[in-house]
């Protein structure tokens, strides 16, 4: 027993300074981290500071498997930098898809991490005229690090993530919104300015739904355009199917063919994508109707026909929807004349997206029934109103009825009273 304690007495105190050296830290058993990290030069030291937020490191990656090199050559940069080991230095600006791609292109390494990921990027990007300018030996063009940083590459998912739908605006403005940046080239720098101010800016940005476009979505990430879309011009139809069908089927389809027009941009633009008014069927000089139509021809007539019809819809449902309000906050049950209200909000919704077939008589069948939903509507909303004018009369005159029997009791309680107890 005692011989036991002795022992592991002695043991302890033989291991207790051990406690108090220095563990040593993933880092400094690298060799590069730990050579790299003391290093003056800032662009030397820099890639050690920025790497614990790239993904390749949460992924077990380290610095040698993109440089290549000897991690294990501590202390001696000729060893570690030996370019029999593969070491690869600093890529130049051209050879930046071949250094990533060395990965990314390889689908039986990349599987092994992760069997769902695309291995088509750099193919992909000499497909878009960022690729087909590097290789003409244009280096302001976009790289993969342009767009996805470097030693802070982060996964796609995370919202931190250069390439986030949030972020991405931003990543491509910063050069295509530096004029400096892009004087030599002949395309405008206005494209963020106008994106901002589109429907699908406010769409993504203020109610974070990312399923709105930002840059790559109509551009391609890496490709030229999205997969499915043969020009950019198009990829509106990517995501409004609905209505591109409907513009497919119109009159105007051939129309803007044969003139070499752009379905969608013409009449909406491309980044300065506004919430549409009815206005635009107006065909005023400022419309892009204008292009095409002289005032007071026979198509802007029928144009404005069809304003009329989807403005008289509008102002119905506005009407119905006042009125039923008012009932509603003077504690009215309305219910029911809303639920039928749906319906002629629906044929309103329906009709706006059927201007694209530009038919009066297809925007009439939708508008007639509705507008009469409308009217059925604002008649029960004032049904609702005289209601509770008679409920508020029927109070009226209860109230009287309990006041005079309290002032008959008051006087009953006073006769009482002065009576005396003995009565
Ligand atoms: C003992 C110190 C030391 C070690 C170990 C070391 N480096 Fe370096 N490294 C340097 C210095 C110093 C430079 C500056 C350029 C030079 O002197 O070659 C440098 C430069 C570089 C460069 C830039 C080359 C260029 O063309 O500008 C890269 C990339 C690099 N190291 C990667 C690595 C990698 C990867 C490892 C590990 C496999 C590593 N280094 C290990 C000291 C080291
Ligand atoms: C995912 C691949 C990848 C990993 C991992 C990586 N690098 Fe790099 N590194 C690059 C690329 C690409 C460049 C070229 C950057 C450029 O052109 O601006 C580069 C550039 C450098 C440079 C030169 C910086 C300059 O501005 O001159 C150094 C030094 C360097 N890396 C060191 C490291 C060290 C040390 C590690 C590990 C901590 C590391 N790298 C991990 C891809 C990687
Ligand atoms: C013009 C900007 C841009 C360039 C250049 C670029 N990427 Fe991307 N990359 C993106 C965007 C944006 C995404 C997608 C984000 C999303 O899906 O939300 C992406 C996605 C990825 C993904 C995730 C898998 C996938 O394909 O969706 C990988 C891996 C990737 N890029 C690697 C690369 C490599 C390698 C290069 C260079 C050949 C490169 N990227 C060049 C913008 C770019
Ligand atoms: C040594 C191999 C290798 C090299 C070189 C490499 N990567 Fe990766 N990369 C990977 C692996 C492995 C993953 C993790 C894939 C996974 O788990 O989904 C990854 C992930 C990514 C992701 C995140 C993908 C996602 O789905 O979230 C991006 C973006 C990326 N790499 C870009 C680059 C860029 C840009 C370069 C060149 C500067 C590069 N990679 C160089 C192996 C590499
Ligand atoms: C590193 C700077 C840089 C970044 C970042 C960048 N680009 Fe570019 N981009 C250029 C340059 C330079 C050109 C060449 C312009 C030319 O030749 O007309 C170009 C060309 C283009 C073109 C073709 C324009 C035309 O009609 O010629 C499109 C589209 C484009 N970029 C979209 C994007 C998108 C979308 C992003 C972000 C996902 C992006 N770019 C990120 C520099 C960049
Ligand atoms: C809703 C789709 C959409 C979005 C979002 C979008 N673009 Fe475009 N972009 C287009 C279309 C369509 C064109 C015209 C292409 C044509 O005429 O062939 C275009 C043209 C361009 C051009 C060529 C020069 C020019 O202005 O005509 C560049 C560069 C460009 N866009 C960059 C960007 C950048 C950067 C962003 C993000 C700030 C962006 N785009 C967002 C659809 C879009
Ligand atoms: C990536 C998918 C996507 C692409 C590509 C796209 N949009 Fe949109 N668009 C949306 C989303 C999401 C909204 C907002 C929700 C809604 O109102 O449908 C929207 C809204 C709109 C609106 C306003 C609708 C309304 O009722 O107020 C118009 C107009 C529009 N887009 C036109 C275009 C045009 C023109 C293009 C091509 C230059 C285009 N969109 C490209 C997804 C897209
Ligand atoms: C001839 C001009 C013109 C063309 C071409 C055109 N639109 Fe429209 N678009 C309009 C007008 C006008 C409205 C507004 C109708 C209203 O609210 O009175 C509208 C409304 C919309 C709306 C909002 C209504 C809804 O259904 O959500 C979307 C989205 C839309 N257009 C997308 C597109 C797409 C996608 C294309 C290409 C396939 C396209 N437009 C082509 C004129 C046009
Ligand atoms: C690119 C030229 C072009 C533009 C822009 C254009 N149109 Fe047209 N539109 C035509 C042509 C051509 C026809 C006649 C087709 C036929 O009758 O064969 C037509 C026909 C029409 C018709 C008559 C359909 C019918 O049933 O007879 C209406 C209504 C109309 N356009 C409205 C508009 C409005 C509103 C705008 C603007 C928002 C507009 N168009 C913009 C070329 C254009």
């Amino acid at each position: 027993m005692r011989i036991a304690l002795r022992v592991a007495l002695f043991g302890f105190l033989m291991a207790a300074p051990c406690l108090l050296l220095p563990v040593p830290s993933a880092e400094a058993m690298h060799a590069c981290i730990d050579c790299h990290k003391g290093l003056k030069e800032e662009r030397l030291s820099r890639p050690v500071k920025k790497i614990a937020d790239d993904y390749h490191m949460i992924r077990g990656l380290k610095c040698q498997d993109c440089h290549g090199g000897d991690h294990t050559a501590f202390d001696n940069k000729e060893a570690s930098h030996s370019r029999a080991k593969g070491f690869l230095g600093k890529p130049k600006r051209q050879d930046i898809p071949a250094f990533c791609g060395k990965c990314h292109s390889d689908p039986r390494y990349m599987r092994k991490f992760n069997p769902k990921i695309r291995t088509d990027q750099v193919k992909e990007y000499y497909t878009s005229v960022h690729g087909q300018k590097l290789r003409e030996g244009d280096k302001h063009v976009a790289v993969c690090i342009s767009c996805h940083d470097v030693h802070a590459i982060r996964a796609i998912k995370d919202q931190a993530a250069w390439t986030y739908p949030i972020q991405v605006a931003e990543t491509c403005s910063r050069c295509h919104a530096d004029a400096k940046y892009m004087k030599d080239y002949k395309i405008p720098t206005d494209q963020l300015k106008n994106y901002e101010k589109s429907i699908h800016y406010e769409v993504l940005t203020k109610k974070g739904d990312i399923s709105a476009p930002t840059c790559p979505s109509c551009h391609g990430n890496h490709g030229a355009t999205p997969p499915g879309v043969d020009s950019v011009a198009n990829v509106c139809s990517n995501c409004h199917a609905a209505v591109a069908e409907l513009f497919a089927k119109s009159v105007h389809e051939e129309a803007f063919s044969d003139l070499g027009q752009p379905a969608c941009v013409t009449c909406h633009g491309n980044h300065e994508v506004l919430k549409p008014s009815d206005e635009l069927l107006a065909g005023g000089k400022d419309t892009p109707c204008a292009t095409c139509h002289e005032e007071n021809s026979s198509e802007l007539k029928k144009a404005n026909e069809i304003r009329t019809l989807l403005q008289d819809l509008a102002k119905g449902i506005d009407r119905a929807e006042a009125i039923l309000t008012r009932a509603e906050h003077a504690g009215m049950e309305v219910g029911p004349p809303r639920f039928e209200l749906i319906e002629a909000k629906d044929a309103l919704i329906k009709a706006r997206a059927e201007t694209h077939l530009v038919k009066v008589k297809r925007i009439k069948t939708l508008t007639t029934p509705a507008v009469v939903i409308a009217e059925k509507t604002v008649k029960k909303g004032q049904e609702l109103m005289v209601q509770l004018q008679f409920r508020r009369k029927g109070l009226a005159a209860s109230l009287l009825v309990i006041a005079a029997a309290l002032i008959g009791l008051f006087f009953k309680i006073r006769e009482v009273d002065r009576r005396g107890p003995s009565g």
